[in-house]
């Protein structure tokens, strides 16, 4: 069986396609420096999938370590996670965002190069996209003219990653875009664990429903959208990861593959608010609020490619992606710090 290293693999997206990968057999280690996650997913993965892997606390931008990593195993694929990903944040600390998620990226590519492993699969995001051209969003839409940081280092390393590919004619490199990840496993053992107060609305309205949080902040309710508010493709969770599972089998040419993982249907903000109330059986408080810099009104995808190529669709709807969200909430209000 293939052997598969997942930097960044005890994040939130990254422990979820960790479980899918066990359950198929797949060999996996871990590097992750847990800036923005913990160990303790990490035991809870290898609960939940019966099965061990090895783990490397270590920072992706340390040479030494990641040339041992890779000295260690004969991997024969990468998924790279590893990012800091908070757009705010990233305004506030562009050289930062710049150092871990390109400086990151960089020290990666070559380890991997010295150790002839050429197959990557990359987290991009559809931010990408920067304001959309059309909607839904085909893979060939014009990228660029991101508002932020953590967007536009993105979409360098999408560059970045194709050159190298053009260069050198052995990469095989997959760009996975993935649209607005939620929901959690459905043992409600693993999911997102935000540190302090969500940036992301799912979060955030599941720390409302449990109480941890008073209202909801809407961002906005005069976007040329059906309510007024933004509308976003959320996809649960373990689609996304299955999604990697069906790129690594099915993309094997080399070159670059580009895919969007989204459901293709867009929910606004009220639309989710309203779909949680049901999973939780609560009212939630919420609150009109002015725009939040740097948002667009409706972000959308096209994934017929990814169907047509990969075999995949996403499969769980807007009430699976409530319930499971709010299954790990509930059973674990304060995230992996019990
Ligand atoms: P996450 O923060 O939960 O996971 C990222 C992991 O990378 C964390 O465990 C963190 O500790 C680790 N990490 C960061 N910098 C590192 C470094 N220098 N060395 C080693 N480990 C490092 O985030 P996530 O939501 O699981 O996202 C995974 C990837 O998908 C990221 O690249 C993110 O930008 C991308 N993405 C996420 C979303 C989203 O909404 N969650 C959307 C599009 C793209
Ligand atoms: N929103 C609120 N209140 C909140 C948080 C968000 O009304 O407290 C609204 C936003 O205005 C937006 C929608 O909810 O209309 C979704 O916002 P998120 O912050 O959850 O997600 P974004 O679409 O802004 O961004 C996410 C990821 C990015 C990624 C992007 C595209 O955070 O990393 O999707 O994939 F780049």
């Amino acid at each position: 069986m293939e052997k598969v290293l997942l930097t960044g693999g005890a994040g939130f997206i990254g422990s979820h396609t960790l479980v899918e990968l066990l359950a198929r057999g797949y060999e996996v280690a871990v590097v992750d420096n847990l800036c923005n996650s913990c160990e303790e997913a990490m035991r809870r993965v290898r609960e939940i999938s019966e099965r061990d892997f090895a783990f490397y606390k270590a920072d992706i931008r340390d040479r030494a370590a990641m040339d041992r990593i890779f000295t260690e195993n004969k991997f024969d694929w990468v998924i790279h996670f590893a990012g800091l990903k908070a757009v705010g944040e990233s305004c506030k600390k562009p050289l930062e965002y710049y150092d871990n998620n390109i400086g990151g990226t960089i020290v990666l590519l070559e380890t991997m190069r010295a150790h002839g492993v050429k197959n990557i699969v990359f987290s991009s995001s559809a931010t990408v996209y920067g304001t959309p051209e059309k909607l839904p969003l085909t893979e060939d839409c014009r990228t660029g003219g991101t508002t932020n940081p953590y967007g536009t280092t993105k979409y360098y390393l999408e560059g970045i990653l194709t050159d190298l590919a053009k260069a050198e004619g052995d990469w095989n490199v997959v760009l996975l875009r993935y649209f607005n990840p939620v929901g959690a496993h459905a043992s409600g053992r693993i999911g997102e664990d935000p540190k302090g107060i969500p940036n992301n609305l799912m979060p955030y309205v599941a720390q409302v429903a449990s109480g941890k949080l008073k209202k909801i902040n809407v961002f906005g309710n005069d976007y040329p959208t059906k309510d007024g508010t933004g509308v976003r493709d959320y996809i649960h969770v373990v689609d996304l990861a299955l999604g990697h599972v069906a790129a690594i089998e099915k993309c094997r040419e080399k070159g670059v593959h580009v895919y969007n993982l989204g459901t293709g249907v867009g929910y606004s903000v009220l639309d989710m608010i309203h779909a949680f109330e049901k999973a939780c059986g609560k009212k939630l408080p919420y609150e009109i609020c002015p725009r939040r810099d740097g948002d667009i009104a409706a972000c959308y995808a096209n994934s017929d490619k990814a169907a047509k190529e990969l075999g995949w669709r996403a499969r769980f709807g807007i009430e699976e992606m409530c319930r499971d969200q709010w299954n790990w909430q509930s059973k674990n209000p304060n995230g992996y710090n019990e």
